[in-house]
């Protein structure tokens, strides 16, 4: 496809970026790789290139996306005021995965927004995703780069799987290296509240934060003391199999040898690897289950420490327990 570039993840060529940042000015939408996923990009300031993206995703005009920033010079005229919670996260973390949700100044369009006083921003540390920043000296809305309802995208095939000619360019860095999305941090409540766990874990902001409050799907989850098993079989989500969570091998086995059983084709998500190695490969395994159609998909959840807190909860949300943007 003439739409896919390749780029070095780590030295990104010049006259690529350059090609991408020319279509983010003209109000074009180009997919480009971030520490996380992959995102989908538009001029964060132009309301009708951001409108592009919510139509190629298919996204619910109620979701707000996430402005991308080179440096806190860029992301302090988008906010209404600087806190000194931002100051001191922003110099902890960024660039890195952790989005921080703010007052919003007036200058950004309702659009990015959804019509929210707030805006969530973020500096990536991808090489391209700081290249194509700062070349192209403007903010950048992007929300992942896959279909609403689809896994998030961690390679450029997930992206042209999703949304191929819906876009003007994707930038092709291979896999990216986190695997899944950043950290969404809410600042305008006390104390702040972690609305999506991601790339930085709770530990890490509650060292320096104090006290940190978690409000997402896993919040609930985690209260109840655990999943129960098989009881929790939800049809609903990103793959089209149902998926499955255990809390140990042993009753994923069992459950296994009785859909087998059953006549079910079964398909187990490889959950023994290190966190980090099954976070980065989490999507994609995902995506490749669903390819092979099996029924049911099964995976036991990794302890809630550290990065396994994003992946119990991205596991819930493909379970359907939790919303899927
Ligand atoms: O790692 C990531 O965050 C990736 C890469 C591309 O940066 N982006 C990403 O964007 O995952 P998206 O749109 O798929 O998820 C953004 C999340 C959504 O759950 C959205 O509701 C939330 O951030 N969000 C955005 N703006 C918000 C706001 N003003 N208040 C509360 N939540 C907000
Ligand atoms: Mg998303």
């Amino acid at each position: 496809m003439n739409n896919v570039v390749k780029v070095d993840p780590h030295s990104p060529q010049h006259l690529a970026i350059e090609r991408a940042a020319k279509i983010l000015r003209d109000g074009g939408l180009v997919a480009f790789p971030t520490e996380t996923v992959y995102g989908l990009g538009a001029h964060a300031l132009d309301p009708q290139a951001v409108h592009k993206i919510f139509a190629a995703k298919e996204r619910p005009g109620w979701d707000p996306l996430i402005v991308h920033v080179r440096d806190l010079a860029m992301a302090r005229p988008l906010m209404k005021r600087l806190v000194s919670q931002f100051e001191l996260l922003a110099s902890r973390f960024w660039p890195g995965p952790l989005t921080l949700v703010v007052e919003k100044a007036p200058q950004v369009p309702a659009e990015v927004t959804a019509r929210r006083p707030t805006i969530a921003l973020r500096m990536p540390w991808h090489p391209v995703a700081a290249a194509l920043l700062e070349v192209a000296g403007l903010p950048i809305a992007a929300p992942s780069a896959n279909r609403f309802g689809r896994p998030s995208p961690t390679r450029a095939e997930h992206v042209i799987e999703d949304l191929a000619d819906r876009v003007d360019l994707i930038l092709d860095a291979g896999p990216t290296p986190i695997g899944v999305e950043s950290t969404v941090l809410d600042l305008t409540q006390s104390p702040p509240a972690i609305l999506r766990p991601g790339g930085v874990s709770r530990e890490q902001l509650e060292r320096v934060l104090g006290d940190v409050q978690l409000a997402s799907a896993v919040a609930d989850e985690i209260a109840r003391g655990g999943v129960a098993g098989p009881g929790m079989t939800l049809k609903h989500y990103s793959p089209r199999a149902a998926v499955e969570l255990f809390e140990n091998a042993r009753q994923l086995q069992a459950r296994a040898d009785e859909l087998r059983g059953q006549g079910k084709q079964v398909g187990v998500l490889d959950s023994t690897a290190n966190i980090d190695n099954l976070a980065h490969a989490l999507f994609a395994q995902l995506r490749e289950l669903d390819a092979q159609n099996v029924d049911v998909i099964l995976c036991v959840l990794p302890p809630s420490q550290g990065l396994g807190l994003a992946v119990r909860d991205r596991l819930l949300r493909a379970a359907g327990k939790g919303d899927q943007t």
